[in-house]
């Protein structure tokens, strides 16, 4: 191939600008031509007036100086209109027209389907896990996850200081839509007493039995940490109620969250309990060495493999080390959620 492609797309994740421009040194190394494509598949899609707005030339050079920060260099969306057939065609041949002959996508597994899609249309792709969920299960690692591990952890130990001082547990929300890993690691990394995820039904009488323990026996500082999407694995019950009852501001119809899951906690236990949601600060740090070591060894892989005419594949870490399979193969491996830690976590707290 004389001409290839990089695009990223869906939720950004620190350690893109890294692999993008690890894409970029091993294309230069190989003497091929890359482009960046704007805005994951919107770009290939060429939904701007100019041309500029979609495609770019990538200089290295420019590419170098942002490699170390979070964020896409790319910019990202998440674009559904690429699951239309008729939206793949397009985006092929325009690709085609460009002279672009393969491309590296990075992003979670709905750009990977994108990615498959593209592929099915002629077009090789190599896709890199981008997403800090590690939500893809035929890989140890996604590309972010272990950056956003460690901002989790590093703002739990903040919140563990000043719960500490006034002896009053915490609930800590981390991302995760489905995927319970971000909120698994950072507890077992924080030391954390309880955890929820949605992988494993829970009840907020269970969590506020637990809590309650947990202040009985002498600990009044006890963190939480829970997944965005723990939500759905909770048991049905009318906190909205508990909270009205005791003269807490709530309406029938409200939605859970972190803030009110804090409340029905404070209200049941007696407790004077905090909540804190990590919210985007988990997207936007600088990536580890992990992630960076990481993007880097992908990156030149999937060049690599582009130059073979390898395509339909994406790139994974398995006993440490990076290696690739097919797309199929990648999105149809079922996810193992971490019981033994999930349990050795939840069940040190009662001890
Ligand atoms: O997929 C990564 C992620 O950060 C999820 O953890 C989160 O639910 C989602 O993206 C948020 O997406 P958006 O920023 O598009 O609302």
């Amino acid at each position: 191939m004389r001409r290839i492609a990089v695009l990223t797309s869906g939720g950004d994740a620190p350690g893109m600008n890294a692999a993008i421009m690890a894409v970029a040194m091993a294309a230069r190394h190989r003497g091929m031509e890359l482009v960046g494509i704007k805005r994951g598949y919107d770009g290939a899609l060429r939904k701007s007036a100019r041309l500029e707005d979609d495609i770019i030339n990538l200089d290295l050079d420019t590419i170098l100086d942002i490699a170390d920060q979070a964020g896409t260099f790319l910019r990202t969306a998440r674009c559904p209109e690429f699951k239309d057939l008729p939206n793949q065609v397009r985006a092929a041949n325009n690709l085609r027209e460009m002279g672009i002959e393969g491309v590296v996508v990075i992003g979670g597994d709905g750009s990977y389907m994108g990615a498959r899609a593209l592929c099915r249309q002629g077009i090789p792709c190599i896709g890199i896990p981008g997403t800090i969920d590690n939500d893809l299960a035929y890989t140890e690692m996604t590309l972010g996850y272990d950056t956003a591990s460690n901002s989790c952890m590093e703002d739990v130990r903040a919140i563990r200081a000043t719960s500490r001082s006034h002896d009053r547990p915490h609930i800590v929300e981390v991302m995760g839509r489905h995927c319970g890993d971000l909120a698994l690691r950072t507890a077992a990394a924080s030391g954390a007493e309880i955890c929820i995820v949605p992988e494993v039904p829970w009840s907020i009488q269970e969590v506020s039995d637990r809590l309650a323990r947990q202040v009985d026996n002498g600990n009044p500082r006890a963190t939480i940490v829970i997944a965005e999407g723990a939500w759905d694995s909770m048991a049905p019950y009318d906190w909205q109620k508990v909270l009205m009852e005791n003269g807490v501001r709530c309406h029938a119809d409200s939605v859970i969250s972190t803030d009110y899951l804090a409340k029905v906690l404070k209200v049941k236990t007696k407790a004077e309990i905090r909540p804190t949601v990590c919210g985007y600060t988990q997207r936007g740090r600088t990536p580890t060495a992990y992630d960076r070591w990481f993007a880097f060894e992908a990156g030149t892989l999937a060049v690599k493999m582009l130059a073979h005419g390898l395509g339909n594949q994406v790139i994974g870490i398995k006993d440490g080390r990076v290696y690739y399979l097919p797309i199929d193969e990648a999105l149809a491996t079922k996810r193992e959620f971490n019981l033994p830690l999930y349990e050795m976590i939840n069940g040190i707290s009662d001890h």
